[in-house]
């Protein structure tokens, strides 16, 4: 990367010369991270701009998405995110940031629809609420990458019903909080609960992002997953999904969310006394999953 900040300004626009010309209008006393950032910016902008060499109509309508995409947002829908997400820069983003030893649960992107505050339930309840969908048991343990169960980790779970939508996209027809539950890691750092089969779904693609993907020939389906969250004292917090093995849209989740790690195996249990013994009807689905966490960075 050419640093232009000890460099005289360019006076007059030249186009050989145009990230130049522009870079070397910056302050010299501006933070350096700053400098670095748009120097970067300026330069991959123009060597686009020299690449595609857009007509006036192509940049007007370039602007002209930027401008729905932020027409489009409000408190609870953020086009741009989802902008970042369907080009792979969120996940690009979450990979840089969460580089963790080998053997460690893998981070992913949060996505839009995590809702702080969930019930805090005991193991083996259920967190599905509007009782649609194929029953399922999740079953597993916290572990440290060393092995060693962590009690009192916090799971954190979400997921969609089996409509294909969070509880708050549909606010007032699923019950409040259906399908997010909080559980706790019992002594030997275990923790069960029931919820529904998971199942592909959209994301919101009735804005420039679902236009933009169709433009692109791109479906706006996620494959099926749950959301967690796990973390305890001493250790990285782990935002992960773990996706049904069976899901068609497994090799291209519009969002670049699957990492092969965190496919499970979902078992079909079609044994009546297995069943009957967890308050479950036949056929029924069980994943055995654990989590692995990485000790927590020291401070800087
Ligand atoms: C989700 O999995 O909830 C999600 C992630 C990114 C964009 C939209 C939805
Ligand atoms: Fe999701």
């Amino acid at each position: 990367m050419q640093d232009s900040r000890a460099a005289a300004p360019i006076a007059y626009f030249e186009e050989m010369q145009s990230a130049e010309v522009v870079n070397s209008r910056m302050g010299a006393d501006i933070p350096p991270r700053l400098h670095q950032v748009m120097t970067s910016i300026v330069n991959h902008l123009h060597a686009a701009i020299k690449e595609i060499e857009p007509t006036h109509e192509e940049w007007l309508a370039a602007i002209q998405f930027l401008t729905s995409t932020g027409q489009m947002c409000n408190d609870w829908r953020q086009e741009y995110i989802l902008l970042s997400d369907i080009l792979g820069v969120s996940m690009l983003v979450d990979a840089i940031n969460h580089r963790r030893p080998s053997g460690a649960t893998p981070n992913t992107i949060l996505g839009p629809f995590y809702v702080a505050d969930a019930p805090h339930y005991e193991h083996g309840r259920s967190i599905c609420l509007d009782g649609k969908g194929e029953p399922l048991v999740v079953k597993g343990q916290v572990l440290g990458v060393d092995g060693q169960p962590i009690p009192g980790a916090q799971i954190e779970v979400w997921q969609t019903n089996d409509d294909g939508f969070y509880d708050v996209q549909q606010q007032g027809i699923q019950p409040e909080s259906n399908l997010r539950g909080i559980f706790t890691a019992d002594d030997g750092g275990g923790y069960w609960f029931k919820s529904v089969k998971p199942r592909h779904y959209p994301i919101p693609d009735d804005g420039p992002v679902g236009k933009l993907l169709r433009a692109m020939g791109r479906h706006p389906n996620r494959a099926s997953h749950l959301h967690f969250i796990v973390s305890a004292p001493g250790y990285e917090t782990v935002i992960t999904h773990i996706f049904a093995p069976d899901c068609q849209y497994l090799p291209d989740d519009t969002v670049f969310g699957v990492k092969k790690e965190l496919i499970a195996d979902f078992d079909k249990v079609e044994d009546l006394k297995q069943a009957q013994a967890l308050g479950l009807s036949t056929p029924f689905w069980r994943v055995n999953w654990n989590f692995c966490l990485a000790p927590a960075k020291a401070a800087a």
